[in-house]
């Protein structure tokens, strides 16, 4: 839809005046409900982005390097395991983990495409930019767009040769999605494999609480940042007159449902109106808006999860202290095609 100079790039949008649509809907429901929360993707404007590769170069947020280590180990293994000649990364960000791949991809010689998904516009403009510089004879078709209702616009699989793709999910984003919805969002993902493609999907694994915790408050605030950015969004997205200073970032392992959540806490009573659809918003003093979840998950229960989802788990790779997993995963046999 938009060539960018310098072809082999293509970046298509699918968003415009209806994401706002999107954003007004969640926020009349979040909002207006007795526990307010919101849907997290929200959190990712330009801003939002920057803040959270800020994030994952802070010391205690240990997913991000832990996971490209697991990453850098079975890149070789994976990319042998499936043949694949093009990556389909939902959520990519800033693209970092992916370069793991196409490194291996362009080892074994089948390297063709990289399709980067984000609903972050900036993300992947920035990501078509230099990775088509830095991997040359690469093909790179962007999509802007919201992996939970655009994956019908995700490009086939181009066949031949390397045609076979990875999908990757990863930096644990499926974990931002609560247990209800998350066979959906699977289940979705699985109608995108071919028999011979993967799915890799990194999970945050269940481990000492005080970890978990930590690399969600770090120390710089650039957590709480982040998490008030999204009040940024709501002011300027919806002419809403949030005070981002009045609200302070709470964000705890809850052990029963093991999970982060991440809140934004009323410091003091708030009257909020939310100008474009005319909704006023009262915040009493303490009062908590739930902004995320980000579940932990055991072996297990990544297994159940993909199996709920029709999907067959076929590789588990960890880290010597498991702290976070890779799975690869297949449409099972009997049910490609
Ligand atoms: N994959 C990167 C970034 C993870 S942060 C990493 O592992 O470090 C989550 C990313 O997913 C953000 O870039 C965000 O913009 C994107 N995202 C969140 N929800 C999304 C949705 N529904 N559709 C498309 N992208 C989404
Ligand atoms: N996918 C990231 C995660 O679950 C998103 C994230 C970064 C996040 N910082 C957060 C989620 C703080 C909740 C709270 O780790």
């Amino acid at each position: 839809m938009t060539p960018l100079p310098d072809a082999p790039i293509q970046v298509d949008s699918w968003l415009s005046g209806d994401e706002e649509r999107t954003l007004a809907n969640d926020v009349l429901d979040g909002l207006t409900k007795p526990f307010k929360e919101l849907a997290p993707k929200h959190f990712y404007d330009a801003r939002g982005s920057e803040l959270f590769e800020q994030i994952c170069e802070q010391p205690e947020y240990y997913p991000t390097r832990t996971e490209l280590a697991i990453l850098r180990d079975r890149a070789t293994e994976i990319v042998e395991r499936t043949g694949a000649g093009e990556l389909l990364e939902l959520g990519a960000g800033a693209s970092d983990k992916a370069r793991v791949l196409l490194d291996a991809m362009r080892a074994a010689g089948t390297l063709r495409r990289y399709i980067p998904l984000d609903v972050s516009q900036s993300v992947v403009e920035a990501a078509a930019r230099t990775l088509v510089d830095d991997y040359p004879g690469m093909a790179v078709h962007g999509v802007v767009g919201d992996f939970e209702r655009h994956l019908a616009h995700v490009p086939p699989a181009d066949g031949g040769v390397g045609g076979n793709r990875i999908v990757a999910l990863l930096g644990g984003t499926i974990g931002n999605f609560p247990p209800g919805t998350r066979r959906g969002v699977l289940a979705k993902i699985a109608g995108l494999l071919g028999p011979e493609d993967r799915l890799v999907l990194g999970t945050d694994l269940v481990k000492d609480p005080q970890v978990i915790e930590a690399a969600y408050n770090d120390a710089a605030g650039v957590t709480a940042e982040f998490n008030r950015n999204l009040l940024h969004v709501l002011n300027r997205e919806l002419d809403a007159d949030f005070q981002p200073d009045a609200f302070e970032h709470v964000a705890f392992y809850d052990r029963r449902h093991e999970w982060v959540e991440m809140r934004l806490r009323a410091t003091r009573a708030c009257s909020v109106l939310i100008g474009d659809l005319d909704l006023r918003v009262e915040f009493a003093a303490g009062e908590e808006l739930r902004t995320e979840i980000s579940a932990k998950f055991t072996a297990e229960r990544v297994a159940a999860d993909l199996e709920a989802a029709g999907l067959e788990l076929d590789a588990w790779f960890t880290d010597e202290a498991q702290l976070f997993g890779a799975s690869l995963a297949r449409v099972p046999a009997a049910a490609a095609g």
